[in-house]
This record gives C-alpha cells, structure tokens and sequence, in this order.
C-alpha cells in the first residue's frame, strides 16, 4: 500500500506571503507534483496546520486547491487551525465528539488520525475525552497493526522550544499504544524537519512542511524560521514493514544516468 503525508501547509490569505514565500501557490505545486508522480497512491494524509491564521477564507483557498487533487485525501488540524472556521469549509469532514479525528480501515490494518488541537495554543492536547476515543478504536483494531497520525509529536525530539509544545498527555497516550502491542508507527508534523527514529519501540517520523521550516536548532529558547526545501512523504506499507520516503518536490537539481 502507497499512501502520502503532506503537513504543514500553514495558509494565509490568498496573494499575501509568510516568511516570504507563498503557502498557496506552494501547495498547489506540491499537489501537482502528487498527480504527476503518485495518482496511485490510495490516500493522502494531511496533518494538520492547514492554515497559518485559522481564518475561513483558508479553508477556502485549501478547498479550491484541492480539488486538484487526483488521489483520496483526509485532513487533520493542528495548533494553527481553527476548527469551527476548518468544519465551515469542510463540513463532509469525519468528527467525533467535536474532534476532528477517525480512523481509516486498510488491508494492512488501521489508520488512526488524531485531533490534538488546544484552541489558542501551541501545545497538543489528548484529554480524557479524546483518550477514551482512542482506546476504543484500539480495541476495536484488536490484533490489527495500527499506525498513528497526530500533528504534534508525542515524543521528544531533543528540540527544546519545540518538546515544549509536544502533547501534554504524552505519557496517558503511551500506555494505550503499549496495551494494544501492535501500533507498526507515529506519523506526526508540528516540528518542521525530517526527523525519524523510535519511541520506546515504536517507530516514528516527522517531515518538513509545504512552505517554512525549522532550523536544525538545539538552543533553548528560539528556532529560526528557513527556506529550507519543502517536502512531502511517500509512505509504503506493507506485512514486511513500513517505509518512509521524504521527497524535496521543489527540487530542480541535475539528475545523472
Ligand atoms: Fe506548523
């Protein structure tokens, strides 16, 4: 199974421009380098932080975007969103309990996207009431594997400014994964970087998003914003395992046969 992640798209009013680029008109090449390359690919996940101010006309701007898009797509939101102004636009969106969040049920086991957005501020949140949903979507994937989506990293990533803005019931959220035994990987975005490894066992991946990204900064207190090249993931499942490919869509470099 072939499935994308794009995050991070962080749009603002069309024509106006943040960190001096155009979110826009760098997602609209992001999803023509999808339909180029990837029109097979079964799904594609967005993990959230669609927008950059949560204003409606946003949503608007993602919604005339992605009607472009040739393959099957599912949103999720992340702390720059807003998700009365997102539920405006998207109002086909699949909720539960006011979450943007649900599951996707695959021949190689279950998709699960995560809401972790706190209104107003940088950190994720999983409380009790989207931790009880999560379990039960666990039980229900009984032995199936299961792999998780959820925009704010619930691992640290060794990035001070950013491990403070991880998901406050990081350590209530680990014991569910542990439970279930079969959770194959943690996708997640947030940290603007290509980042992978394990968490307590369980493999995990982070990658760059469609416009800004972080600077690979260790300091404690600041992360600058760069131009480094947009990404987005090409992810392939399968029994034997998961593999995640990070593809730099921009990138106009020579390439040598
Ligand atoms: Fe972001």
């Amino acid at each position: 199974m072939k499935i994308l992640q794009v995050t991070d798209l962080h749009l603002v009013t069309p024509g106006e421009t943040l960190c001096g680029l155009d979110p826009l008109a760098r997602l609209e090449a992001c999803v023509a380098d999808i339909n180029r390359n990837h029109s097979d690919a079964e799904l594609v996940i967005f993990t959230g932080d669609l927008s950059e101010t949560g204003e409606e006309i946003t949503y608007r701007a993602l919604a005339g975007a992605l009607r472009e898009l040739v393959p099957t797509y599912r949103l999720m939101l992340g702390n720059h969103d807003n998700r009365d102004n997102f539920l405006r636009v998207f109002d086909k969106a699949a909720t539960h309990g006011g979450f943007v969040q649900g599951v996707e049920d695959t021949r190689e086991g279950r998709l699960i996207l995560l809401d972790t957005l706190l209104p107003g501020r940088p950190e994720g949140r999983l409380d009790e009431a989207r931790l009880a949903w999560l379990r039960d979507r666990l039980d229900e994937a009984s032995d199936r594997p299961v792999f998780l989506f959820s925009h704010h990293p619930p691992f640290p990533i060794h990035m001070p400014l950013l491990d403070r803005m991880g998901i406050i019931e990081a350590e209530a959220l680990y014991p569910l994964l542990r439970e279930h035994g079969n959770v194959r990987h943690i996708f997640a975005g947030h940290a603007h970087r290509p980042i992978a490894g394990s968490w307590r066992g369980i493999p995990v991946s982070v990658l760059r998003g469609t416009n800004h990204q972080s600077a690979l900064d260790f300091s404690p207190d600041r992360i600058a914003n760069t131009h480094e090249p947009p990404a987005y993931a090409v992810i392939f499942i399968d029994a034997n395992g998961v593999i995640v490919h990070f593809h730099d869509f921009l990138d106009r470099t020579a390439a040598y046969y």
